[in-house]
């Protein structure tokens, strides 16, 4: 075949096969189409292998030719496909079993426990600070948990209606203090560690529950002062609440620290106006906390001359309570949807 004949051959097939195209109607046909012309051994294909045999020259107009074909018809089949695929759906839409525009079924979504939310947010405040996590278990022995705290012998904390005990040599820990002996125990200062966890006492109201959670906090380094105390803590609680509540530090005791100091937030509720939650004090207790006593440093073999510290303990479910404005602590443990739902995608 020479060059003309085979020019003339393109424009045919250009001619028939659009003429192919045209007449259309199904998906299974455009795929036939696409192949008996595109395919391994389509007629545009074909076309290409017998360029072999014309003259050089004629060549590059002939190959020009032949891809303008190939790629019209790789445009023309392809929208084709797309137009067809489209009435395809729109059809099966139509003629339907399904209703896309029915709702959706919802699916029910889960949320964080107020608890573990303001566990979480209150640790990310203390990491921030400097401070890693550290924790300890739940049954501990009375060492721990009394005896290597400073708790005498005869110390009300210890009695039989305060304290789960678990046999003859265990009980539940009381608070999460005793993390403070085993981090010392391990660890020379200095150092700087929050405890989070389950604590146990016996108590049940609507502010005490027998199973609540504390963060603990331990600082331990030379020269450590009840100043260094009273800004963690402000700058904690401020960040935690808003730097609108003032923080204020009252003298208090625990057998651990020397001196000892409760810590009050200016009530949340009513900014310190007064109110019933503050009992028209215009402050909220949050957390107890001191400078570690000698005794303590002695119990883990630190020197008390050479090392000082500051430690702190706050029950989460109070300051969920505080934060959330839940008014009864029996609410986060007993699993009712219509409490926790509340709780779906609200912000930290
Ligand atoms: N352990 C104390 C409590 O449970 C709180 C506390 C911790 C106080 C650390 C001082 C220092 O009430």
């Amino acid at each position: 075949m020479n060059g003309t004949q085979l020019l003339n051959n393109i424009a045919e097939i250009r001619k028939v096969a659009e003429a192919e195209i045209a007449a259309i109607n199904t998906l299974d046909e455009a795929s036939a189409c696409k192949v008996k012309y595109l395919g391994k051994k389509g007629l545009v294909t074909s076309v290409l292998q017998q360029m072999r045999d014309v003259g050089a020259e004629e060549r590059p107009k002939i190959g020009q030719e032949v891809n303008r074909l190939k790629s019209h018809l790789e445009d023309v089949l392809q929208n084709l496909q797309e137009k067809l695929n489209t009435q395809r759906l729109e059809m099966a839409v139509a003629s339907a079993d399904v209703d896309v525009t029915l709702p959706g079924r919802p699916r029910p979504q889960g949320a964080l426990h107020p608890i573990t939310r303001i566990q979480e947010e209150a640790l990310h405040i203390l990491r921030g600070m400097g401070f890693s996590v550290a924790e300890g278990p739940e049954c501990e022995t009375d060492y721990y948990n009394f005896t290597a705290l400073n708790f005498l012998p005869d110390h009300p904390a210890r009695d039989m209606q305060d304290t789960f005990y678990v046999g003859e040599s265990h009980l539940l820990r009381t608070h999460t203090s005793p993390v403070q002996i085993r981090v010392m125990e391990k660890q020379k200062p200095p150092l700087a560690i929050v405890a989070p966890g389950a604590v146990y006492r016996r108590d049940a109201d609507v502010t005490h529950s027998p199973m609540f959670h504390q963060i603990e906090g331990l600082l331990v380094d030379k020269d450590v002062r009840m100043t260094d105390l009273k800004g963690v803590l402000t700058d904690f609680l401020q960040t935690l609440f808003g730097k609108q509540f003032s923080v204020r530090f009252r003298p208090s005791f625990f057998p651990f620290t020397e001196p000892s100091t409760e810590v009050d937030i200016q009530c949340v509720f009513c900014t310190g106006k007064g109110c019933r939650i503050c009992k028209q004090t215009g402050w909220l207790e949050i957390m107890g906390a001191g400078m570690v006593d000698p005794e303590v440093f002695k119990s883990v073999r630190y020197d008390p001359n050479e090392f000082s510290g500051f430690a702190f303990g706050m029950g989460l479910e109070r300051m969920a309570m505080l934060k959330y404005h839940i008014n009864d602590i029996r609410l986060f443990f007993e699993s009712d949807l219509r409490f926790l739902k509340q709780f779906i995608g609200r912000g930290a």
